[in-house]
């Protein structure tokens, strides 16, 4: 008896019915990172588990609760990576990127893993795309990576998302922040769920991105992280302000923007969509000041966003957006006859190989099977040769969408259609 085997929990197929929708945010993705002159990495699936311990920080939900951790037969402790930031900046110390041309702004695109509960826009394993910039402070860098991110997101055609930006200071305001939460929460110690209460003595912080009701009800009052910034996060948090209106991208100040990961200073920022329920980020980021240090490399500033596709997708889905069409072949090629069939298949190569896409199916012989599929293939023109055609050096084209038919000259079929596909794209 056969067996059938299900797909793991929080995974999906993408089909081709559906490929094409990942391949056309994939290639829009590729062209804006290139327009700002960022370039690909691309770092292994899975790493050594304790880069992201340290990069990530172990008491964050994604290395407490959610990383996939294995060992391998050598007993090596490794993980599937939850997160791009932690590889990145981890090949960029190997690499000594700082010291090579054009290694300074870097994008990457690929699937991440973590042990979540699946649910709508939530999954264990799901794609990210994002971007890291190493070496400036400059406030303006702050400004282009946002704006990066958001002009993403618009170069799609999303209308119902807002960019929400904070700034979380550095290790010194932070201190006198986190003891400001501490005396305010500490009132409130009994209400607090019990994730919370553990937040208390580790990370007041995360208390205000807690999603549990009587959790958010007392953060709402919490001291302001922007009560507390020195006054060189707080220029520059202005700053980077003031460059978003000249650069025209609208933003809320949030000053409850958090973030789950322990490497973050000063910028923070989430893009959000407010339609798509519980899971409603589709994207987020922020500077990382101390973590090139803190993993062994020269000091050196970061920052960066990631943004995951399937969000993306849902969203660009429910707004009702193009995916740049679904992939069809240009030409259908029908025969009839022996002789038109061999000729059919070395003219087929010859097409193809110049870059055009053509459908064929030597199974179907009668013309009313091949019209047939050649309909259903929708591809916008059909050439027919038949054995009589082939001998008047002649071939029919037919244009699917109109009906019309014309012949044309048989050897000059490639360059027609070349021209064609030209004036057609
Ligand atoms: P993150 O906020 O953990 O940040 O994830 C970024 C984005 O990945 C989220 O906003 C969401 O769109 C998507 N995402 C996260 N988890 C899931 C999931 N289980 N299913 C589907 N989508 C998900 C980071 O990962 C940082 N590395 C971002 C960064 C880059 N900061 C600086 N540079």
């Amino acid at each position: 008896m056969s067996e059938k085997y299900n797909i793991p929990r929080g995974t999906f197929d993408i089909l081709p019915e559906n490929s094409y929708k990942w391949q056309y945010v994939f290639r829009i993705f590729r062209e804006l990172a290139a327009a700002y002159n960022y370039r690909e990495i691309i770092t292994p699936i899975f790493e050594n588990s304790n880069l992201f311990e340290r990069a990530v920080g172990d008491s964050t939900d994604i290395v407490e609760k959610e990383m996939y951790k294995f060992q391998d037969k050598k007993g090596r402790e490794l993980a599937l990576r939850p997160e791009g930031t932690a590889p990145v900046v981890r090949s960029y110390i190997n690499n000594n990127l700082q010291n090579r041309e054009n290694s300074s702004k870097l994008y990457y695109l690929g699937p991440m893993f973590r042990y979540d509960k699946p649910q709508k826009g939530r999954f264990r394993q799901f794609y990210q795309y994002g971007v890291e910039n190493f070496g400036s402070k400059d406030p303006f860098i702050d400004a282009e990576v946002i704006a990066l991110g958001y002009n993403f997101l618009k170069k799609l055609g999303l209308q119902n998302f807002v960019l929400e930006i904070n700034s979380i200071g550095c290790s010194e305001c932070s201190k006198d922040y986190d003891a400001a939460l501490v005396e305010y929460f500490t009132k409130y110690t009994g209400d607090l769920c019990n994730d919370c209460k553990n937040r208390l003595k580790t990370k007041p912080k995360r208390i205000l991105d807690c999603k549990i009701k009587r959790c958010k009800e007392i953060a709402e009052n919490a001291p302001s992280q922007l009560d507390y910034l020195d006054e060189s996060c707080r220029t520059d948090f202005e700053q980077v302000q003031d460059y978003l209106v000249k650069m025209n991208i609208p933003f809320l100040v949030n000053p409850k923007i958090v973030r789950g990961l322990d490497y973050y200073t000063k910028t923070a920022f989430e893009y959000l969509n407010n339609n798509l329920g519980a899971q409603n980020a589709l994207g987020g980021g922020g500077r990382y000041d101390n973590l090139v240090e803190q993993m062994g490399g020269n000091p050196t500033p970061g920052i960066g966003f990631a943004g995951g596709f399937e969000r993306l997708i849902l969203s660009m889905e429910t707004e009702g957006l193009d995916f740049g069409g679904s992939v069809k072949p240009f030409i259908y090629f029908i025969t009839l006859g022996e002789k038109a069939e061999l000729y059919a298949i070395s003219l087929l190569e010859d097409l193809r190989n110049s870059g055009l896409s053509l459908e064929f199916d030597a199974d179907k012989k009668s013309l009313k099977a091949q019209m047939k599929a050649a309909d259903r293939s929708k591809a916008e023109f059909a050439l027919i040769l038949g054995d009589d055609e082939l001998e008047n050096n002649e071939i029919t084209l037919k244009n699917m969408t109109t009906g019309k038919q014309q012949k044309i000259a048989l050897d000059t079929t490639k360059e027609y259609l070349l021209n064609l596909k030209k004036k057609s794209s």
